[in-house]
């Protein structure tokens, strides 16, 4: 029964000003018979007024003639997309248990749908069958809570705890947002040194590790070997069963995971190419030691700053596949090497994170602007994937690539000026083959363009990626085993109908 939430909302919404009073927004509700009101400023929503809050301010003496509606409202509700299926729009109330949801379209305010508007389909199940039918691939299906950060993909934004990521990357250094993710809040100048010291000083390898290192490092991708380091790195420092540790233990983990897998894997990178690895050194920053240890030699500024920005936009990214495998297997109460190895492994298929390179070979394919239209439709009308385009949560231009993009032309070149036409192009033609789904460029394919014109060798893209992301993982990690509860879904059976005789052997 999918239904699209275009088909339920009310539409146009009733809307009503931000600096309205009560009373006019009461006897707007009243005269149209409805049970909630979109509060907007200017073009934008950003509130929701319901019955709810006007019995919130009954309750008080406030004066409803004089008090403004944005004093009351529900200020930056959730909002479901026009084209979104209605789980969506159940999941999104009975989540925060509204009534109501603004419907936007690419950002636009076009309805509004109620629970009222969800009830007319919904489907009543025999009681005692268990488990509750989820659209497949589990998209806008809530399993969990999490304060480490959210994606927001009708309005193209994400978050780490409450700070806008991408302002985060504007501003801060990657060890500061570390912080942010680990400790819960933005670190003053002091305890900022204090944790990029801590930090910088967990960077070695530990010796068994080390010395398995250049046997491992030529027997499968970079990432390979990551899976199996950090399955080992587990091992070398004892880490027992999450289950086993606490919150302290916990952290003093992550921090050591979160700050050796780049030594790992540009040690991997180098034995690969037959050179010796390159000690980390202390007095660099994250970014700039990364660099330092992958080539040998320290990096241009603009480059270091470029690549740190990168790692701070890829840190976190809200219930995405690696992170969900990192909480199911840490909510087993297993070790944290189990969870992050699980992780990279999910991390590591094209459909997550192993795009950056492709759509970089894809540029090299297209070779010329000219050639782009015909190439991209081409390859969509074989079913091909075009990489670096599509997204499971936005709908809208993924404000990862956005700032990419800008750092892509703060650095210059001429792969910067090709990757935006090719850009241009593809976004053309698939919303002419594939109509309505809403395609744009995602993280990858400036992720490619910024780390290449960085100095940074294609087979590591995605490496680097898991850089980041460690931190992300782990941080998540902690958060599970922090107040666990086993993750254990169902599957609805769809082989033939059971029991069946069993044939004689
Ligand atoms: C990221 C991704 C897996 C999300 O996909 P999703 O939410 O599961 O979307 P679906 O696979 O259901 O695709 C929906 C439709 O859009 C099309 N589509 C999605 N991404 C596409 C892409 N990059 N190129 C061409 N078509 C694409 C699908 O073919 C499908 O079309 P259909 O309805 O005709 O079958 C998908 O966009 C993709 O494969 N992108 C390319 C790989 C990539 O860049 N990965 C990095 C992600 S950060």
């Amino acid at each position: 029964m999918p239904t699209a939430v275009e088909e339920l909302m009310s539409s146009p919404p009733v809307t009503c000003p931000a600096h309205a009073s009560l009373s006019e927004a009461t006897s707007l509700m009243d005269r149209r018979q409805i049970g909630a009101v979109v509060v907007t400023d200017g073009a934008g929503v950003v509130g929701i007024l319901t019955e709810r809050d006007l019995l919130r301010a009954a309750a008080t003496d406030v004066d409803p003639h004089t008090e403004s509606v944005r004093r009351w409202m529900t200020a930056d509700p959730d909002v479901v997309g026009v084209h979104d299926q209605v789980d969506a729009a159940w999941s999104g109330l009975t989540h925060h248990h509204y009534r109501h949801l603004p419907v936007v379209d690419h950002g636009d305010l076009v309805g509004v749908v109620s629970l009222r508007d969800l009830l007319t389909v919904a489907q009543i199940r025999p009681a005692g069958e268990s488990g509750a039918d989820v659209p497949r691939g589990l998209e806008g299906v809530v399993v969990a809570e999490t304060s480490v950060g959210d994606v927001r993909g009708q309005q193209g934004f994400y978050h780490y705890r409450q700070y806008s990521a991408t302002e985060l990357a504007a501003a801060w250094s990657f060890e500061d947002v570390w912080h942010l993710l680990v400790d819960g809040d933005l670190p003053d100048r002091g305890r900022a040194a204090a944790f990029t010291a801590e930090v910088a000083g967990l960077r070695d390898l530990p010796p068994g590790l080390a010395g398995l290192l250049p046997a491992l490092a030529t027997s499968g991708s970079p990432l390979d070997v990551l899976r199996t380091a950090v399955s080992l790195l587990g091992a070398e420092l004892g880490w027992p069963a999450g289950l086993d540790t606490d919150h302290r233990d916990r952290r003093a983990q992550a921090l050591r995971l979160g700050a050796v897998v780049p030594t790992v894997l540009t040690a991997v990178h180098r034995l690969r190419h037959g050179q010796a690895p390159v000690p980390p050194r202390p007095d660099l920053t994250y970014a700039a030691n990364y660099l330092w240890m992958l080539n040998g030699a320290e990096a241009e500024p603009a480059h270091v700053r470029a690549v740190e920005q990168y790692l701070i936009l890829t840190i976190d990214h809200g219930f995405n596949a690696s992170t969900f495998t990192a909480r199911v297997i840490a909510s087993t109460g297993a070790d944290l090497a189990a969870a992050i190895v699980g992780a990279i492994g999910a991390l590591s298929g094209p459909l997550h994170g192993g795009a950056p390179s492709r759509a970089l070979a894809m540029l090299d394919d297209i070779g010329t602007p000219d050639r782009a239209g015909a190439w991209i439709h081409d390859a969509v009308v074989r079913g091909e994937r075009i990489m670096g385009f599509g997204h499971r949560v936005y709908k809208t231009d993924d404000p990862r690539s956005v700032f990419l993009r800008d750092v892509a032309r703060s650095l210059g070149g001429e792969l910067v000026d090709f990757a935006e036409q090719v850009e241009r192009t593809t976004v053309e033609v698939l919303a002419e083959l594939k109509p309505g789904r809403q395609l744009y460029t995602n993280v990858e394919f400036f992720a490619g363009v910024v780390m290449h014109t960085c100095g940074i060798p294609r087979d590591m893209f995605t490496p680097t990626f898991a850089c980041s992301r460690t931190v992300g993982w782990t941080t998540h990690v902690t958060e599970q085993a922090d107040d666990n509860r086993l993750i254990r879904p169902a599957a609805r059976y769809v082989g033939p109908p059971a029991p069946q005789p069993v044939p004689a052997p």
